[in-house]
């Protein structure tokens, strides 16, 4: 009798329901989420729904559901809420709390985005704090931040200055976040979240995300998926201290997030704003799957340097020649890799320094001037060799840092954080320092680094920006006494300022956002750059978890991912170059090894890799995700995909991670296709060039292979004989006798297919 009147009422509601707006609600849409904010004039601000969209016609539908919240929406310490607080100001007559309502909403439209601006003022004192929600059109993403300013006759303190806060249900909630150390950076973690808090934070003030990573999904119905399931993803647009907090307690999940306020509190004059980063949120009914797509999709459209712009094959000499630099050896590293099909050279660490000379570690930052010993030609020399070899140049260059053995430092002493009446702590070689950027001359210093190379250089067409230090020592020359605090917010403005100015003057230049490896991938600063070095180790078995962890949150266009040498230099282990390629071909492909090095054979296949990565590059750097099986789970193999937005091409990745005799290997169901389309399977980076994979050219429908896939095990193990056959031919027989030993060595296999629609609807499979 119960679900019979049940059933009734829901039947005859909507003939009930009145189109009548919602008064005092604010509603925030992309095309398929929504958040509903209560803003009544005069009363707080209030948090009332983030999930699924639903029109203003039915907000009171989310309300008398009670699928929403009534709770601050902005939490200010002392007078809203005892659990959490996003802001927390101390007036300068003592008083340490704020009491804020709503005084002003307005929404306005902006370029692809609606943007709604919330003014809030305290009470009592003349203190406002403007809350904006830009809600994307095309893509579901919110951004949020907050602008604080006042108007009290002497300064305020901030103690806390979050950029935005969303509140969820308590479910069976569970996060996926990245975590790591330096060679290690941004592999994926997932847990279950019990009550209690999950921080993300890092204070290091510089090299922000070889640790922890500002970026988090949250799964609410259970352990996350990859294509299905209620998934919200986060992301803070910052590249200093952060700090990401979950707040769980029986019923809700609070999530707040913005710069990390430790040592960091903030002295607010009067008419002054402090505007914090920008706080990102998306949700997904398709998974963790549906999080990426949008982050990738929101990165290439708005957040990342020319984010619709195909990238070049680059080869960087690092771990080829390391500091052995000369004319010579550059020279022939060019003219080899455009032998290969190369598109661009990258010069890295050890071109310059003349009064002390660039060979290890340990001086010269700051004396951006070529070394006439190594390359007697100057850079026009390396540039003339590009040339010749019709390829582009690039150069490496750490512009932030400075070492105690440099020209720049004995000039400059002032310009190094440092501690007041304390000897200076040093990094990398024991002398690196920081540049103490919150101080304008040093800005103008770091720009003319750029400058003066463009303006002398214009070939330059691609810079590695790096960064191997975090901030050694808390103290800067420049900040006045009662505001040294502020420093490791301002030396990120001061960051941004020049970065500001290198965009306006060469908005063309390519740009590499390096932190010893991947210490720098967060939104904070890819506005600026067009992709990241994404670790020091170029390990092709540990790159599968590593890309796979940088995947969740950033998209393959950005995500340079190297060639290396046999024996990794980082891990010792031995791969096969095609699995080797075959890793690196899922990100931007570029090679960091000596050309020479390679035997006539695997010369061969490298021509034939990069020649099949330049047709599938638009695939790769604008497809769509779909990540199929995952390396953390253990199986033994690990598989990914990429597919065009028209859906006729899609390239498919499959890594053999481990190898046992007859041990079960899982099908794997591509995804992202049109079931209706035929494709034609080619395999792309067959080891022989005429003796492809079984699969090459059969014919099978999108429907097949999303839903029954294709079986790995065969075709895995087959390769896996003809490739220990070839591979015993081109190497030395001590090689081989290591390898063999070498159990990765043996069992690393991949394959990697292109897929493309057949028109003619007469092929039959
Ligand atoms: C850092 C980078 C490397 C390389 C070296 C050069 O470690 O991550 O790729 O550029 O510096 O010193």
């Amino acid at each position: 009798m119960r679900k019979f009147i049940c059933l009734f009422v829901i039947c005859f509601l909507p003939i009930a329901t009145t189109l009548r707006a919602w008064e005092g609600n604010v509603l925030v849409s992309t095309p398929n989420t929504s958040i509903i904010l209560s803003a009544t004039e005069g009363q707080q601000l209030r948090f009332s729904y983030f999930g699924e969209r639903v029109e203003e016609d039915q907000i009171h539908q989310v309300f008398d559901a009670w699928t929403g919240f009534h709770r601050p929406a902005y939490p200010v310490f002392g007078t809203s809420t005892y659990e959490i607080s996003a802001l927390h100001a101390v007036h300068a007559d003592g008083n340490q709390t704020l009491d804020l309502i709503v005084d002003q909403v307005e929404q306005n439209p902006v370029k692809d985005a609606v943007l709604t601006t919330i003014t809030m003022k305290d009470r009592i004192y003349p203190f406002t704090v403007k809350m904006y929600y830009k809600a994307y059109q095309h893509i579901d993403m919110i951004e949020t931040w907050v602008e604080v300013s006042h108007k009290e006759k002497k300064a305020v303190v901030l103690k806390r200055f979050d950029s935005g806060h969303f509140l969820i249900r308590r479910g069976d909630v569970w996060i996926s976040s990245l975590h790591g150390h330096w060679g290690a950076e941004n592999m994926l973690e997932e847990e279950k979240l019990t009550n209690g808090q999950k921080v993300i934070s890092n204070k290091d003030g510089m090299v922000n995300t070889e640790t922890d990573n500002p970026s988090f999904m949250l799964s609410i119905d259970g352990k996350p998926q990859e294509e299905y399931g209620h998934i919200l993803g986060g992301t803070l647009a910052w590249t200093g201290n952060y700090l990401l907090k979950m707040d769980i307690t029986n019923t809700k999940l609070n999530i707040i997030a913005g710069i990390n306020e430790e040592n960091s509190h903030y002295k607010l004059e009067s008419k002054e704003t402090f505007k914090t980063p920008e706080f990102a949120m998306t949700y997904s009914t398709s998974g963790k799957g549906g999080v990426s797509r949008a982050f990738h999709r929101w990165a290439r459209m708005y957040k990342l340097s020319h984010g619709n712009v195909e990238r070049d094959i680059l080869l960087n000499s690092w771990e080829g020649v390391y500091f052995k630099v000369n004319q010579e050896g550059m020279d022939q590293m060019m003219k080899s890799f455009s032998a290969l099909g190369g598109e661009l050279f990258v010069m890295d660490d050890g071109w310059f320094g003349n009064k002390y000379s660039r060979d290890r570690g340990d001086s010269s930052l700051g004396d951006w001037t070529v070394n006439k010993k190594k390359l007697p030609l100057g850079i026009e020399g390396l540039i003339a060799s590009a040339k010749k070899h019709k390829i582009k140049f690039g150069l490496w260059i750490e512009p932030e840092m400075s070492n105690t053995k440099s020209e720049l430092f004995e000039k400059h002493p002032e310009w190094i954080l440092q501690c007041k009446n304390r000897p200076l702590s040093t990094g990398r070689g024991g002398t690196q320092i920081v540049l103490d950027l919150t101080n304008p001359e040093v800005q103008d210093f770091v720009f003319s680094v750029i400058d003066n190379l463009m303006t002398h250089y214009p070939e330059i067409a691609y810079m590695k920006w790096d960064a191997n230090s975090c901030m050694l020592d808390y103290g800067s020359p420049y900040l006045p006494k009662e505001k040294q605090s502020h420093l490791y917010i301002e030396y990120h403005r001061g960051l941004n300022n020049v970065l500001e100015r290198i965009r306006a003057k060469y908005p063309q230049l390519i740009l590499q956002a390096c932190a010893g490896g991947g210490g720098r991938i967060n939104y904070g600063i890819l506005p600026y750059f067009d992709e990241f070095w994404t670790s020091d180790d170029t390990d092709a078995l540990q790159r599968v978890y590593l890309q796979w962890g940088v995947s969740c949150f950033y998209p393959a266009i950005a995500m340079a991912a190297h060639v290396s040498a046999d024996k990794n230099h980082q891990t010792g282990r031995y791969l096969p170059l095609k699995f080797r390629f075959d890793v690196a071909m899922s990100g931007r492909l570029g090679m960091e090894m000596q050309p020479e090095d390679m035997t006539e054979a695997d010369k061969e296949f490298t021509q034939r890799a990069i020649q099949a990565y330049k047709g599938i590059r638009p695939i790769v750097q604008f497809g769509d995700l779909y990540r199929l099986i995952s390396p953390y789970e253990n199986k033994g193999v690990a598989s990914l995909m990429y597919v065009a937005p028209e859906k006729d091409r899609a390239v498919f990745y499959a890594y053999k991670m481990n190898h046992f005799i007859n041990m079960t290997i899982p099908n794997v169901k591509m995804n992202g296709l049109d079931p209706q389309k035929k494709y034609q399977l080619i395999d792309l980076t067959p080891l022989s060039k005429n003796k492809p994979c079984s699969l090459h050219n059969k014919i099978i429908s999108g429907k097949i292979l999303m839903e029954k896939g294709i079986a790995l095990q065969t075709l895995l193990k087959n390769e896996y004989y003809s490739l220990r056959a070839s591979r015993s031919k081109i190497i030395n027989k001590k090689l081989m006798k290591m390898a063999t030993k070498n159990f990765s060595w043996s069992s690393a296999f991949s394959i990697l297919l292109c897929t493309q629609n057949i028109k003619k609807e007469s092929v039959s499979f």
